[in-house]
């Protein structure tokens, strides 16, 4: 991990910002190798020195992992200048980590997206050769059947002429609107809704509900986050 500035590492931590950080190392609260320090511009080893902040330990970590019950109505980007984005609903404190949504979910699509700043991370769940399914529920319309399950796990053949990997369709109920599990591991533009729109029918309602073996906290409201756990970061993490 690279050398930074001390403030810069508590600002970024949340513990505030830039400027009210150079007040507490004024006030002799933030302690490096349990010497207290007095010049914001100190640099740390953020993995080998002991930082202190009124005496309690700060663990920086390098790599930020939120997961996001993505609501509608929002874009999966960093940065837009007329539309909300899914970055827009964080706090600065986690903006400031320059985080980015690993991998992209449609403006009216909701669930599960990985926010994170760890982009060898982001590049492995997203690499159509890692094999990651990602699940979703969906909502179509018209009558969805086994037939139309078989021809999804052999791939279906998009407008622009590509034919999709495997993909697995389970029936919930079928009826005038059909409702369906997909898992599918590759993420083109509008995939799934491409998918439905081959087979004549039509995506009314879409949510992400995992990626590999991440799933979604269902007690994430929409627009809701949290930081994942160490067990659900080594889940990601053990995809070969
Ligand atoms: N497929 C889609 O069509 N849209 C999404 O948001 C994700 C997968």
């Amino acid at each position: 991990m690279s050398k930074m500035r001390i403030d810069k590492l508590l600002s970024n931590m949340g513990y505030g910002s830039r400027k009210e950080i150079k007040n507490f190392i004024k006030e002799c609260l933030v302690a490096i190798n349990d010497v207290i320090i007095d010049d914001p511009g100190f640099t740390v080893q953020p993995d080998k020195d002991v930082i202190t902040f009124r005496n309690e330990k700060v663990s920086y970590k390098e790599y930020i992992y939120i997961m996001m019950n993505k609501p509608k109505g929002v874009i999966c980007a960093t940065y837009d200048p007329s539309e909300r984005t899914v970055v827009d609903l964080l706090p600065h404190h986690i903006k400031s980590r320059k985080v980015f949504p690993a991998g992209r979910l449609d403006k009216d699509t909701e669930g599960l997206l990985l926010i994170t700043n760890d982009g060898e991370l982001s590049h492995k769940l997203l690499s159509p050769k890692k094999h990651v399914f990602k699940k979703y529920y969906a909502e179509v319309l018209g009558f969805i059947d086994e037939d139309d399950a078989s021809l999804f796990s052999e791939g279906i053949l998009l407008d622009d002429g590509y034919k999709t990997m495997p993909a697995t369709l389970e029936i919930i109920s079928s009826g005038n609107i059909s409702k369906v599990y997909i898992s599918i591991r590759e993420g083109k533009y509008h995939q799934i809704k491409r998918m439905f729109e081959a087979i004549d029918s039509k995506v009314i309602y879409l949510k992400r509900l995992s990626i590999g073996k991440l799933k979604l906290d269902e007690n994430l409201k929409e627009g809701e986050w949290r930081e994942l756990n160490e067990e659900e970061i080594k889940l990601l993490k053990s995809i070969e």
